[in-house]
């Protein structure tokens, strides 16, 4: 095991005996070459169980890895997640080898937006400061005042103490902010693939099929599947609620992982899934997190001039920390 002064959060335990079993040579080699490079392996929260519960030594939403990076004793963080949060590990904690398993893990939200694109939008808007979701290149980070997860959005854009500004690229957890502050938010028309597909029609007929059901939502789902949920928050924030909560039935109305993790540490809960998987988050598997550490590869790197100016506004979201209900 790879020292590190964070939690371990590895739960291979809850998976089922035959599973594990199947796994347990993979699993070895991976814990074989962590030591061998004083790697860990950070993995976000719609990782399937397999990486999740077992061969992860850190798992959270894109706020705690970012947290985590900068806290790492590892010399090496293999990012079990899409390759902005390999970049946001690599910009917080520059000194240290950042690998992503498959290079293709993407995000829809950040592709639909450049750093020429945020230059007009300052240039349009002068002195409207601009708030940046995580989900995003380290070339829009550095074009950027303050950066936000779904877990602190709303406070990063209260900690600013201004009328307006500028909030990209997911235009629905800027809609989000908006119906949470007194802030006018400029919006940008960028959209997760996976959560602008849920609707609230579909949302209300499972209500109707499954009266009673708790309805968790992330805040990347449009406005009207939103006004259906019990609770909004991050991934982190739902995985919370579900534990404080411990609902009879619940839906989760985000990325189709979530609901197996979740449901191997809280089996007194029953899961009905609408969900959508996310074919980014869904590259990354067991083998090629063993590739990665047998290779190196794939090296993440970030320009150091680029880095410097996105750290800003990484660190300044950190010091904000999470804030959400
Ligand atoms: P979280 O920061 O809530 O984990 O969300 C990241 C993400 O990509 C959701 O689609
Ligand atoms: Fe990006 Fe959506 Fe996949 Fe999250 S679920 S990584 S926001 S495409």
């Amino acid at each position: 095991m790879a020292p590190t002064t964070l939690q371990i959060t590895r739960r291979a335990d809850l998976l089922p005996e035959a599973e594990l079993a199947a796994l347990q040579p993979i699993l070895d080699d991976i814990e074989r070459l962590k030591r061998q490079r004083n790697a860990v392996v950070a993995a976000h929260n719609y990782m399937t169980p397999d990486i999740y519960g077992a061969a992860a030594d850190l798992t959270g939403d894109s706020l705690a890895l970012a947290a985590m990076a900068k806290e790492t004793e590892a010399d090496v963080i293999v990012l079990a997640g899409v390759h902005f949060m390999a970049e946001t590990a690599k910009i917080v904690n520059p000194t240290k080898t950042v690998l992503i398993p498959d290079e293709r893990a993407g995000c829809s939200l950040a592709e639909g937006i450049t750093g020429d694109d945020v230059r007009r939008l300052k240039a349009k808007y002068p002195g409207v400061p601009v708030v940046t979701y995580v989900n995003t290149t380290a070339e829009v980070k550095a074009e950027t005042d303050i950066c936000c997860t779904s877990g602190n959005a709303v406070a990063v854009v209260e900690s600013l103490g201004v009328d307006r500004v500028i909030f990209l690229p997911d235009q629905y957890l800027g809609r989000y902010v908006a119906s949470q502050t007194d802030v006018e938010v400029i919006l940008w028309d960028g959209a997760c693939m996976v959560h602008e597909r849920f609707t609230g029609r579909e949302i209300r007929n499972h209500k109707a099929r499954l009266p009673g059901v708790s309805v968790i939502a992330h805040p990347e789902c449009p406005p009207d599947v939103l006004a259906e949920a019990d609770y909004v928050g991050s991934t982190n924030g739902i995985i919370r609620w579900v534990e404080d909560n411990q609902p009879e039935q619940v839906m989760m109305i985000t990325e189709c992982s979530m609901a197996d993790n979740v449901a191997l540490e809280n089996p007194g809960v029953e899961f009905v899934r609408p969900c959508n998987l996310c074919p980014h988050m869904k590259r990354i598997t067991l083998d090629n997190i063993k590739r990665s550490l047998e290779t190196m590869t794939y090296e993440v790197d970030v320009a150091p001039d680029v880095a410097g100016r996105a750290r800003r506004a990484v660190e300044r979201m950190l010091e904000v920390g999470r804030r959400e209900d």
